[in-house]
């Protein structure tokens, strides 16, 4: 019969590879609260209406690359590109923005998007996420960028760059676009590649991040959206550099950094590798001070950023990765024994040691083959004598020792261990 396979671009995370997401996820868990922010589980679907208002009409993810479902009554719902609309949408939706004026919320989990796939790049990859709503002052800003690069560091990953700039606001921005399309549109149109070109009208500030090399060095000379920023902005952004620069966070500005999704304003940054080939942005994030509105809210300011998952573990390849070790492997020397070796197991498991049962009564040596691909600490080797005496063989796998214990004392001498 033909093989069913995994859907391109999704991936199965094995138990080596979960552990990697799991201390990720530890080290979240541990973090994030120091500052303040408490776990937010959303749907992993939303309303496609969500994320085209959140994210923007414009944007490629919203364009090309969100999966689409319509529900039973012709609704279209979307698996979530991101978290950040639907954890407005819940902020929104619950009034919490009543009770509390400043709300932290971290979203750890699977997003979806139809992306051509390669190294780093999945359909289904997974997000640490962290929102913050409520303050609109720069140390808001500063602070939950400390805060990611604590993460990232906490992951042993120093190596990395951290790109910011400033966006602008929803009163210097216009203008800058503006400008930005008049003199793009001085330019020699065939400098321009095809989606330039149309992102020239749509939003000219995409143009500043294309890829294409030609692009690139057409609009070099391109005015800068920082010298044409409002004094609120120019302030706003000098305090945030002030602020890292005190807690010695090192940056980079980057004046082309402009973010693919719309929501952005002022304060913006992506964290960037480059030793994991063509995707290196492990990281982006900025601050939203219009969504909340935008989406129905009271007009409450934001900022937030996520990590790819799937890009910090590529980074953490080949470095001593966190394993799991059982702290023993229950050893059945004859099927009479079985019994009594299942239920020393279980007792074991109940008092909180981790075992594996050898549910085959082999020879020693095949058994005791076993218990070494185990990986455990120990193996607790049971065969007609150990149950006629009422005790079993305890031998630590690394130095090779064996020692002879009574039934009942077998987890002292595993605690001991
Ligand atoms: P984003 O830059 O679209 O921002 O994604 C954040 C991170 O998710 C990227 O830096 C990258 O590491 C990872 N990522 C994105 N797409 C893929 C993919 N196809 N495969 C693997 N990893 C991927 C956001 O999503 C914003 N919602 C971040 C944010 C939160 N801004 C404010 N709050």
């Amino acid at each position: 019969m033909a093989q069913i396979q995994a859907i391109k671009g999704f991936a199965d995370l094995f138990p080596a590879q979960s552990r990697v997401f799991q201390m990720m996820e530890a080290r979240a868990r541990e973090i994030f609260p120091r500052y303040g922010f408490g776990e937010l589980r959303t749907p992993l679907m939303e309303y496609t209406d969500l994320f085209c208002r959140g994210i923007g009409t414009e944007t490629d993810v919203v364009q090309k690359e969100m999966y689409c479902i319509p529900d039973s009554k012709g609704r279209s719902m979307s698996l979530r590109p991101e978290a950040t609309a639907g954890v407005m949408r819940a902020y929104i939706e619950s009034g919490v923005h009543a009770r509390e004026s400043v709300s932290k919320f971290f979203t750890i989990g699977p997003m979806f998007r139809h992306e051509r796939p390669q190294k780093g790049r999945m359909r289904q990859f997974h997000q640490i996420n962290c929102e913050c709503l409520g303050p609109k002052e720069p140390e808001a800003d500063a602070e939950i960028i400390c805060m990611m690069m604590d993460f990232l560091g906490s992951l042993g990953l120093h190596n990395l760059t951290l790109q910011i700039n400033s966006l602008g606001c929803s009163s210097c921005r216009p203008v800058y676009r503006k400008t930005l399309h008049d003199w793009l549109a001085r330019l020699d149109p065939a400098l321009l590649c095809e989606d330039c070109k149309r992102r020239m009208e749509t939003n000219p500030l995409r143009v500043l991040d294309c890829k294409v090399p030609a692009c690139k060095e057409a609009t070099a000379g391109a005015p800068v959206l920082l010298d044409n920023e409002c004094p609120e902005c120019r302030e706003h952004f000098a305090a945030v550099l002030r602020h890292l620069d005190a807690e010695h966070v090192p940056y980079e500005i980057n004046h082309r950094l402009v973010r693919g999704l719309d929501y952005y304003t002022r304060t913006t940054w992506e964290v960037v590798s480059n030793d994991i080939g063509a995707q290196g942005s492990v990281a982006g994030g900025g601050r939203y001070d219009g969504l909340v509105a935008q989406l129905g809210g009271p007009a409450v300011p934001g900022i937030g950023f996520a990590c790819g998952m799937e890009r910090l573990a590529l980074l953490l390849e080949g470095r001593p990765q966190p394993e799991s070790r059982p702290d023993f492997f229950m050893a059945v020397l004859d099927p009479s024994c079985r019994d009594a070796a299942f239920g020393l197991t279980q007792k074991l498991r109940h008092e909180g040691f981790s075992g594996i049962m050898g549910y085959e009564s082999r020879s020693m040596k095949a058994t005791m083959r076993q218990a070494g691909k185990s990986n455990a600490r120990c193996a607790l080797i049971m065969g007609t004598n150990e149950l006629a005496a009422g005790t079993v063989i305890i031998k630590h796998m690394e130095s090779g020792e064996q020692e002879e214990a009574p039934l009942a004392e077998v987890s002292a001498r595993l605690t001991a261990e």
